[in-house]
């Protein structure tokens, strides 16, 4: 009895020194609100701030979720302490870096999370002696591509465009114009650092933590906590690099993608990466790491087979100089400082191919392409031939899902979604898109079951997506993911779902 007394006064008394010290917060944003920040850069918008209604907006249109917050933490102490309130009040956290995920999951994708948007990380930093670029996870690659090239030529091999985040890029794989020769980007990060929904910060490099640099490394985008920062092994760039676009008329697609499945071979030199894309005629843009007589020698028996290119514009110059071309920028100035109020209405879909295209793809790919929805404002398919130094990591990683991938094919459609009829435009642009990735999906090699696909080019329309992009990775992924975020903090609806029977991902 007396005990019992003394338990409720000693409660009494520590209910009253609450309240005295500091009234708790009862919600995400007085929580975000209270946090006592390390660095001035760090800033709350909430959905009563002005900003609110233009912050919120990412690079594909078509979406548009109402996020409960945007925090843009300037230190890492900021963001663990936001990262706290979210795991306190049940919110589902979503890291934001450029903003380019192909469905809107920059913005939590699905309403009401607290969206992390890390564009106060901006450090870069060189280590010459190294080669070692030390780089915030919310640099876009046009920047971090440009201050490479101006501290002494050298090169990271990541993603194309200017405006996508080092983070998306990077921690779903990151291909671009340097992968035959160097690898995916996420096989040349060689450290990062993440915090996790408990607040707590983590190094993952080959050494320390290895589990979550496996991980991190093809399979980090937004699921196991929020990366702050990377070690990106660069390269310096070779004196000449050659662009080539050489074109054909539509009515050769059939003859010229069977050439391009015998050339791409393993032969192919590792200098050379090719995309061909087909639109109302083929247009095939190489890049060359060498000579522009060393790549018409090495694209010679691809033309021979192909048969002879309606034209062709070339062009040997300086690493910068095939950048801003495969950027579709008009210049430097441009590809260092991206437009990042460019945004489109698009649906993108991808499938990866461990053996050349069959004819019954090719059969399709020719049907969709010359029926284009009638208020489409551009229909594409591109085909890439991957292998070459892709196949051979430095040490193994969550990417390997995707080794020995021949061709990666990409399915675009675009329409106008701010003016005239927009919604009845998209839903018959969708409605194509469907179609088409349907029956290709019913003749894939191995079937249904067996389709891959690229995790950066995310897709909740998938059949079996956590399969396709993860394969034989997935329940060490999934081990991965009930370690470091059991609650299922960080989750959006294509997340890594913590171990079978635990929790649901969404
Ligand atoms: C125009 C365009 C061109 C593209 N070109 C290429 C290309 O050449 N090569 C290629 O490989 N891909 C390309 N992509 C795909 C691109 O790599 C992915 O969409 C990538 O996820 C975008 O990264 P982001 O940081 O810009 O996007 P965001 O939308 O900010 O993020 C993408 C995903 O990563 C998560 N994320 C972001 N930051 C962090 C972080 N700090 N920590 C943890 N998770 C984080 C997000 O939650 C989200 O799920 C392109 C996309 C577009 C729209
Ligand atoms: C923030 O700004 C104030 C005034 O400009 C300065 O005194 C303070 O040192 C700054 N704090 C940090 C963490 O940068
Ligand atoms: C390993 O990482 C932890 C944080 O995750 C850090 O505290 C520790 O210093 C790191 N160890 C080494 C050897 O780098
Ligand atoms: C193919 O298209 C080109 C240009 O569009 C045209 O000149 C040529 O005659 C066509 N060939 C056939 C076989 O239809
Ligand atoms: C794939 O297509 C999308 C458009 O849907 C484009 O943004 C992206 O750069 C393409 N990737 C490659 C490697 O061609
Ligand atoms: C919008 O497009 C749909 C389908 O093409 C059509 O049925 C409808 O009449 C259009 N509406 C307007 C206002 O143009």
């Amino acid at each position: 009895m007396i005990q019992r007394w003394l338990r409720l006064l000693a409660l009494a008394a520590a209910l009253a020194l609450l309240g005295t010290i500091q009234a708790a917060p009862t919600d995400l944003v007085s929580c975000l609100s209270d946090i006592k920040s390390t660095s001035n850069a760090s800033y709350l918008t909430t959905q009563s701030s002005a900003s609110y209604k233009t912050e919120r907006l990412v690079f594909d249109r078509n979406f548009d979720y109402l996020p409960l917050a945007i925090y843009h933490p300037g230190s890492e102490e900021d963001a663990a302490a936001a990262i706290q309130c979210a795991a306190t009040y049940n919110v589902a956290v979503t890291p934001r870096s450029g903003g380019h995920s192909y469905e809107g999951y920059g913005n939590g994708g699905k309403d009401g999370s607290l969206v992390m948007n890390v564009d106060k990380l901006q450090k870069i930093e060189f280590d010459p002696a190294t080669g070692i670029v030390t780089v915030g996870a919310g640099v876009r690659l046009g920047p971090l591509y440009t201050y490479l090239w101006e501290n002494g030529q050298y090169l990271i091999a990541g993603g194309t465009c200017p405006s996508v985040g080092i983070s998306g890029n990077a921690l779903g794989g990151g291909l671009g114009m340097l992968s035959r020769k160097y690898g995916m980007l996420s096989d040349t990060v060689v450290g990062l650092r993440m915090i996790d929904a408990k607040g707590e910060l983590w190094e993952a490099n080959d050494n320390n933590n290895s589990d979550l640099y496996w991980a991190l490394r093809g399979a980090g985008s937004g699921s196991f906590g929020l990366v702050t920062e990377f070690k990106i092994q660069a390269f310096k760039a070779p004196d000449k690099v050659t662009t080539m676009l050489i074109h054909w008329p539509f009515n050769m697609t059939r003859k010229v993608i069977e050439a391009y499945g015998r050339w791409g071979s393993p032969s192919l030199s590792e200098d050379l990466f090719p995309a061909m894309r087909f639109e109302k005629q083929i247009e095939l843009q190489i890049n060359f790491l060498g000579s522009l007589a060393d790549a018409e020698a090495a694209l010679a028996p691809l033309i021979q087979d192909a048969g002879p290119p309606s034209d062709k514009v070339v062009h040997e110059g300086t690493w910068m100089e095939a950048a801003i071309l495969w950027g579709a920028v008009p210049n430097l100035e441009a590809f260092r400082n991206p437009d990042l109020t460019a945004h489109r209405y698009h649906r993108g879909r991808s499938l990866l191919y461990r053996e050349p295209l069959s004819s019954a793809d090719i059969d399709i790919i020719i049907e969709y392409l010359t029926h284009p929805p009638e208020h489409s404002t551009k229909v594409f398919v591109i085909i890439d031939i991957w292998r070459g130094k892709i196949d051979r990591p430095h040490t193994p990683s969550a990417f390997d899902a995707h080794r020995a991938v021949y061709h990666s094919i990409n399915l675009s459609v675009e329409w106008k979604g701010d003016s005239g009829n927009a919604s009845a435009s998209a839903e018959e642009c969708l409605a194509w898109s469907a179609s088409f990735m349907s029956k290709l999906e019913d003749v894939f090699p191995g079937g249904r079951p067996n389709v891959e696909a690229y995790q950066n080019y995310i897709d909740r329309d998938l059949t079996n997506w956590l399969e396709a992009y993860y394969r034989g990775g997935l329940p060490r992924l999934q081990a991965l993911k009930t370690k470091f975020d059991p609650q299922n903090v960080f989750s959006f609806p294509q997340s890594i779902p913590p171990m079978a029977g635990k929790f649901n991902s969404q």
